[in-house]
């Protein structure tokens, strides 16, 4: 077997090359798409053969290069189904397993809270945790559908139980340190030893990070394997050509796939970001549905002239704006934030639950 840890200093990002010196087959794991050259450099020095680009979720801290590595190697790129990266060949989901000749098995194991779609990677005695399992932390989990609790509880439940000598390999770190092992973590990280679910979530509820530098470009790209623009349209063109006719399709199928692919926000982040400001919020409901009530400042596009209304909306005009829409229970403004994307808009976010669970709140 061949295994390296590579290291972006710009992000502090750790991304993971395995292979199987006899097939010569290979993956890498997170790799960041500045680094693309080294990359095939150093597939060429083994003479190895890219199979995949494995993603421990959708970053916001920098840009995937399972794109460039699909398009220059024609290597297949992998994320969870939950990511809403539409353009992925693989839709991960847990247990997977992914093979490297005939000996090497990369298994999945989920691990949703640092983001919905996280997961983490199970190599022979190594296991890499992406931003889920850090050494002497963990990711945050305010965003991207992120959950303290469900954080809490695959640590504990799904990594610690790993047997003590396992390696943990992060998808980061701040302090040049570069891998631990599950005994080290179960026992001495400050966020998880001896800490109660309700105490860790009362940790990362408090941690009042900023936000993400890169996360409006990052994480839209990421969702299309880190390609530009024109590149991910020609990808979805593609994708699209390649999908097969469903003539049993419900209104509920294409509220899931919706939700596959655009990003869904709970009541309380939603509550955050018009905190924050700088977020436009969008009402997809009727009209007379929005005048018994609606968010303030709500801009009201029913969906069914969403497309047509769209461009009289000045406050719409930048689509790279951050743009919230909702509906009454979250089915509309899920399709309606699809639409939204395919229109171009990058940083689109529907409210899970719509303005019931908005009032309830
Ligand atoms: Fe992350």
């Amino acid at each position: 077997m061949i295994f390296k840890q590579l290291f972006d200093a710009e992000t502090w990002t750790y991304s993971y090359l395995i292979a199987d010196s006899v097939s010569k087959e290979a993956v890498f794991i997170d790799p960041v798409n500045t680094h693309i050259e080294d990359y095939i450099n150093l597939l060429d020095a083994h003479g190895l053969q890219l199979i995949y680009s494995l993603e421990t979720h959708v970053h916001a801290d920098h840009i995937t290069a399972s794109g460039l590595l699909r398009q220059r190697l024609g290597a297949q790129t992998a994320v969870s189904r939950l990511c809403g990266a539409e353009t992925a060949d693989v839709q991960i989901q847990d247990g997977d397993i992914f093979k490297l000749g005939v000996t090497e098995h990369i298994k999945v194991i989920a691990t949703p809270g640092h983001t919905r779609g996280s997961i983490a990677f199970l190599w022979r005695d190594r296991v890499f945790t992406g931003d889920s399992l850090l050494i002497a932390g963990c990711g945050r989990t305010d965003f991207q559908g992120g959950d303290a609790g469900a954080l809490y509880d695959c640590i504990t439940q799904r990594l610690f139980t790993l047997p003590d000598e396992t390696l943990v390999y992060p998808g980061h770190d701040y302090q040049g340190l570069w891998v631990s092992s599950i005994m080290q973590e179960r026992t001495s990280n400050p966020r998880l030893a001896g800490k109660t679910r309700e105490q860790f979530i009362e940790i990362m509820n408090g941690l009042n990070l900023p936000k993400p530098r890169l996360i409006d470009a990052a994480v839209p790209a990421n969702r299309y394997c880190g390609l530009d623009e024109n590149e991910r349209q020609d990808a979805i063109a593609v994708r699209e050509a390649a999908r097969p006719v469903r003539n049993d399709i419900t209104p509920q199928d294409m509220v899931a796939v919706a939700k596959q692919q655009i990003t869904e926000v709970t009541v309380t982040t939603a509550k955050q970001l018009l905190a924050e400001g700088n977020i436009v919020v969008v009402d997809t409901r009727e009209e007379s549905e929005y005048a018994a009530g609606h968010i303030v400042n709500a801009l009201l596009l029913p969906r069914g002239v969403l497309e047509f209304k769209i461009g009289n909306s000045p406050e719409l005009a930048d689509k790279s704006k951050a743009v919230l829409i909702y509906c009454r229970t979250g089915g509309r403004s899920a399709l309606a934030a699809q639409t939204l994307q395919q229109l171009g808009y990058n940083n689109v976010l529907s409210m899970a639950g719509g303005f019931d669970a908005w009032q309830k709140a």
